[in-house]
């Protein structure tokens, strides 16, 4: 064989592995599959493959299988993972405190509200805020409104005074349980099953369905529908690892997370209403929905942690979200 056609094999050989060549995406998440964050995520990763002919292919780690919540955005950051869903809580310990403007209390009526927030300038300027911490946004994807638990009724603002409550690590949410008399402990998602019980904490917050798939309900007597707060994504990038594919694969991966987006943001609402199903007919629980004197007594007795916390959220942003939702921490 000629020294040429042996060049020539190589570099067919060659041609073909790039052509083969196929790029895996880690994406982590600490919640069951069956919430809206875990069929998002499968949904991107159909969609992924199916756009980039197979080219990519996204690995979905639901239940903390790879990391907790802290751990998963330092593996992001070193690039040990690519790709996760962190709640919007996540992102104040990472020091982009901004974030934490999602935890206040009673800050959104509703999702129309927030996606006044999520998909105007205020969402692109928190996004652009990660790039130097090596983070690249792709999106904002809902859960829903959070509701407090515990083995007790929660009713009246007086019901929450000396409980124990898990939150997220945030600052916000810290003094949102200090506001209500009770006491706030940290603890990762993973956790907190465990941590109901065996008393090592009262009561805790969720959306119902990260409630329902932890199978909460089986370790807390009372739910209260309080929907104080909000509990939602953003889906993010390692940005080495973005910025070094393919231009025509990024594109393809852009119009698979704008798919994903969408649908995740339809599901949410059916996945919550699912789960506050499976919740009453599981007949563990009893879930309580307060009066509207009672909503409103919570809401007030919430609405220092808005004015306590302006400094550190910062006070530009926190305007600019009041001034779209009409929310009034000082009218109440
Ligand atoms: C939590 O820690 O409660 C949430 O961030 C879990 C999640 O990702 O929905």
């Amino acid at each position: 064989m000629k020294i040429s056609q042996i060049l020539a094999g190589i570099v067919l050989g060659s041609a073909v592995l790039a052509a083969s060549a196929q790029t895996v995406i880690k994406f982590s998440h600490v919640v069951a599959v069956d919430t809206p964050k875990g069929k998002a995520a499968v949904f991107f990763a159909q969609k992924a493959s199916e756009l980039t002919k197979g080219k990519i292919k996204v690995e979905v780690y639901a239940n903390s299988a790879l990391y907790k919540d802290k751990e998963e955005m330092e593996a992001l950051q070193i690039g040990s993972v690519q790709m996760l869903a962190p709640s919007l809580a996540k992102f104040g310990p990472l020091g982009v405190k901004e974030f934490e403007a999602f935890d206040l209390p009673f800050i959104f009526d509703d999702k129309a509200d927030l996606h006044k927030i999520t998909q105007g300038a205020v969402g692109a300027s928190l996004m652009a805020k990660l790039e130097p911490k090596g983070i690249k946004g792709l999106a904002f994807w809902d859960n829903g409104f959070k509701s407090f638990s515990a083995n007790v009724p929660l009713k009246n603002v007086a019901d929450f005074k000396g409980k124990k409550f898990r939150i997220q690590s945030s600052k916000v949410l810290e003094e949102e349980i200090r506001a209500l008399g009770g006491i706030a402990q940290v603890m990762a998602f993973s956790e907190v099953y465990q941590a109901l019980q065996t008393g090592v904490v009262d009561g805790t917050e969720n959306p119902i369905s990260n409630f329902y798939t932890q199978k909460m309900h089986e370790v807390q007597k009372h739910l209260s529908l309080t929907n104080h707060g909000y509990l939602g994504y953003a889906v993010i990038v390692n940005k080495k690892f973005w910025d070094a594919l393919p231009a025509d694969v990024r594109g393809q991966l852009e119009q698979a997370m704008k798919e994903a987006t969408v649908y995740a943001n339809k599901i949410a609402q059916e996945e919550n209403d699912l789960a506050l199903a499976g919740v009453r007919k599981s007949g563990k629980t009893t879930v309580y929905e307060p009066t509207k004197e009672e909503r409103m007594a919570l809401k007030k007795a919430m609405a220092p942690v808005h004015i306590k916390m302006a400094d550190r959220v910062g006070k530009d942003t926190l305007q600019t979200i009041y001034k779209e939702t009409g929310f009034d921490p000082n009218a109440l």
